[in-house]
């Protein structure tokens, strides 16, 4: 992929690719887990760790507007979890039962006193999502965000002083199922999930290849855009096995 006009900074040292191969792990590991193994708990520490990365990224306006309720106890868990509500698709799943629930939750809140419409900080809300999850694929655990939950429900339980609205749940535990990504049928462009015969979770994502919009045969971006294909294809192979 060298090219004349290359900027010769970009991933020179072998440190950076291992960087970059790190975070592509991380990412392809970083599945929604629905069903976990009951007995083991995550350690609070790494709750509050994988918050640290949480409060590292970017934000609006740098406001910050974000807040953190942990939840590991075992009443309190036992009290959230009726109030959330588990993988849609599934019309005769009502979530884990007894042995594969979470043992533990991050409850992401908005501090409505600095910033007072949600909708504003959606943003802000996916970044600190995505670094809360990636941290716990870190640490070995599984996570999965909830954003479908009786709001009235989750402030009883667990208290919150009115000036917290809570946006996201992430559940937490060891991963009690296997979750694998899929191709996505590109005839059917069918995007929902589901479990195999070996009740594995299947993920269809979309071919790299089909992300990126063709930028036109008059660009000069064009003569590089077969290449660009041919490299996301071979990640595609190389990454998920698929063709
Ligand atoms: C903003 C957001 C809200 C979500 N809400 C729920 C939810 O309420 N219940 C649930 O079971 N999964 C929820 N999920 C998980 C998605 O269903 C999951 O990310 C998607 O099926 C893709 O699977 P993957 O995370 O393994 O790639 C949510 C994910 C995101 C990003």
């Amino acid at each position: 992929m060298k090219k004349d006009n290359d900027w010769v900074g970009i991933a020179t040292e072998t440190e950076q690719w291992l960087d970059y191969h790190v975070i592509d792990r991380l990412m392809r590991d970083n599945r929604s887990i629905r069903r976990f193994d009951q007995r083991f708990q995550v350690p609070y520490e790494q709750l509050a760790m994988v918050v640290w990365l949480a409060g590292d990224s970017a934000s609006a306006r740098n406001a910050q507007p974000l807040r953190y309720r942990y939840v590991f106890e075992r009443p309190e868990c036992k009290a959230l979890f009726p109030h959330l509500r588990w993988a849609g698709y599934y019309k005769d799943w009502d979530g884990p039962a007894e042995g594969e629930r979470p043992n533990a939750y991050i409850v992401q809140c908005l501090d409505t006193t600095i910033i007072k419409d949600s909708k504003e900080v959606q943003c802000d809300a996916g970044l600190q999502l995505q670094a809360i999850t990636l941290g716990l694929t870190a640490f070995g655990a599984g996570s999965c965000i909830i954003g479908a939950f009786d709001r009235k429900g989750v402030r009883e339980v667990l208290d919150l002083d009115e000036v917290y609205e809570p946006l996201y749940v992430v559940a937490v535990g060891k991963a009690g199922e296997e979750v694998r990504m899929v191709p996505m049928d590109p005839l059917t462009d069918d995007y929902r999930y589901y479990r195999d015969e070996n009740d594995v979770q299947c993920v269809p994502k979309r071919a790299i290849g089909d992300l990126v919009i063709h930028p036109g045969r008059n660009s000069v971006m064009c003569k590089y855009y077969d290449e660009i294909i041919e490299a996301q294809k071979k990640r595609d192979r190389e990454s998920h096995g698929w063709i």
